[in-house]
């Protein structure tokens, strides 16, 4: 799916020089805001594959509207891309942290790159330079960066960022919030300043809270969704319908539709991580954050019930042969960091299945992944359903709503589905001849 942009006039805020270092889900989308305001950004990414990817013009990964939010910015010639982080910063007057902080053994955020990059860029930063986290980081990691960088003219402001893989250009375009957390006032409002006028309200805060309400947030959607899933649950158990469930939920202005969806449980590279990181954070301040430990147990035990759903239907896994339709951990990205539909596939190649997957990111560079490893990718859901017992249908295209179903329930061995996002019509799908099971509704 693609957008298409007009261009935009440049910021009312002077022109700044910006370096952002990391060109990944957050950081090319964050120079591509910055330079459609009109500054000037230069992208840092190390990784040989996506910084070569940008120099030819294309994007490393994939992200709706983006490709053109680039394309705009290099047109412009205020984007450019460099290897080195040294480079990057020279003579910038902010630098935007967008490292990855993967999740560490213990369940805490490992900041090695975080620090990495502060100890590397330090000597060379031009004075007064701020320096902001986008990186979702642990509370006190504003002060550890200052103190990597070990220079007292240089202030270190906490930025967290609330944008969804899938829809970041929108959502970065239009955040509902700007969080700007300093103990320097002078830094926080250079920061606030490069983000006026886009429509977000503006929260000023510490940087211990400013770190602290990313991970709220976070936590917040993922028990929201585990709730949902728990209700989805009970639905099944007691025979109510989760779909009239969630309206009859979400049109109560409190509580609201979003994040009510069920499906085969959250994943992604922020809500895993970032909840266990909080469970953590609080284990280390002496707080045991059972609410959030039990909605981290519900989406494992989610995981196990979508699973459950695919041996019901095939009978026995071991030898049967299983389509699966979608690996991503939701529709519109190609990331499959800690996705549902992985962990599932993962359990049922354990369990002696056959495993047949389409997703419609995956592609030729994917045929070595470790995560697929003895699974075979197929280039239409046609193919993907050939000769199988039952077809799992976990990340949420639309392309799969639309297929002909009489057509895949003809390929398969019996036309049996599970439908782990509650995508299609159960009477339809039995009209064609499907053994039909939904998450909490039949
Ligand atoms: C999430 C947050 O929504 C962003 O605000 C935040 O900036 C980002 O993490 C981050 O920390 O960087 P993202 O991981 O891109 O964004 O994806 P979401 O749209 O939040 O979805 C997360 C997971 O929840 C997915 O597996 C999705 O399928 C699942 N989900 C979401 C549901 O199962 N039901 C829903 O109703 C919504």
């Amino acid at each position: 799916m693609s957008r298409s942009h007009t261009p935009r006039r440049a910021a009312r805020a002077p022109q700044s020089k910006i370096c952002v270092i990391g060109a990944g889900y957050v950081g090319i989308p964050t120079a591509g805001v910055l330079a459609s305001r009109g500054h000037d950004v230069v992208l840092a990414e190390r990784d040989d594959y996506r910084f070569e990817e940008l120099e030819k013009g294309n994007l490393p990964i994939v992200e709706p509207g983006l490709q053109e939010l680039i394309d705009e910015g290099r047109i412009a010639e205020r984007i450019h891309f460099v290897r080195s982080a040294v480079e990057g910063v020279q003579d910038c007057d902010f630098v935007f942290l967008c490292v990855p902080t993967p999740q560490g053994d213990d369940g805490a955020a490992d900041l090695s790159y975080v620090k990495e990059a502060s100890l590397e860029i330090g000597p060379h930063l031009a004075p007064g330079c701020v320096v902001i986290n986008k990186s979702t980081v642990p509370v006190g990691t504003a002060d550890l960066v200052a103190r990597a960088i070990g220079r007292t003219d240089i202030s270190v402001v906490s930025n967290p960022e609330f944008l969804r893989e899938g829809t970041a250009v929108a959502d970065s375009l239009h955040p509902d919030r700007i969080v700007v957390g300093s103990n320097d006032a002078h830094a926080a409002s250079a920061v606030a300043e490069l983000f006026a006028g886009m429509g977000g309200a503006m929260v000023l805060t510490d940087p211990t809270t400013a770190e602290t309400i990313k991970y709220a947030s976070n936590a917040f959607l993922a028990t929201k969704i585990s709730f949902v899933n728990a209700m989805a649950a009970l639905c099944e158990a007691v025979g109510a319908d989760i779909k009239d469930l969630v309206l009859g939920l979400g049109f109560d202005k409190r509580i609201g539709f979003e994040f009510l969806s069920p499906g085969p449980g959250w994943g992604g590279s922020c809500f895993p991580k970032d909840t266990a990181a909080l469970v953590h954070i609080g284990k280390e301040h002496g707080y045991e954050f059972s609410l959030l430990q039990g909605a981290i147990d519900c989406n494992v035990e989610q995981i196990e019930r979508v699973t459950a759903k695919i041996a019901t239907m095939a009978g026995d896994l071991k030898g049967a042969t299983i389509g699966v339709w979608g690996v991503t951990f939701k529709a519109e990205t190609d990331d499959r960091r800690s996705s549902p539909a992985i962990a599932i596939v993962r359990k049922l190649v354990d369990a002696g299945a056959r495993v047949r997957v389409y997703d419609p990111t995956l592609s030729e560079r994917d045929r070595d992944a470790e995560d697929l490893a003895g699974v075979e990718i197929t280039s239409d859901p046609f193919e993907a359903a050939r000769d199988a017992k039952v077809v799992a249908l976990l990340t949420e295209w639309q392309m799969f709503r639309w297929l002909d179903h009489a057509q895949v329930s003809e390929v398969m061995e019996v036309p049996a589905i599970v439908d782990a996002r509650n995508l299609l019509d159960p009477d339809s799908m039995k009209r064609h001849g499907f053994r039909y099971m939904g998450i909490g509704r039949s």
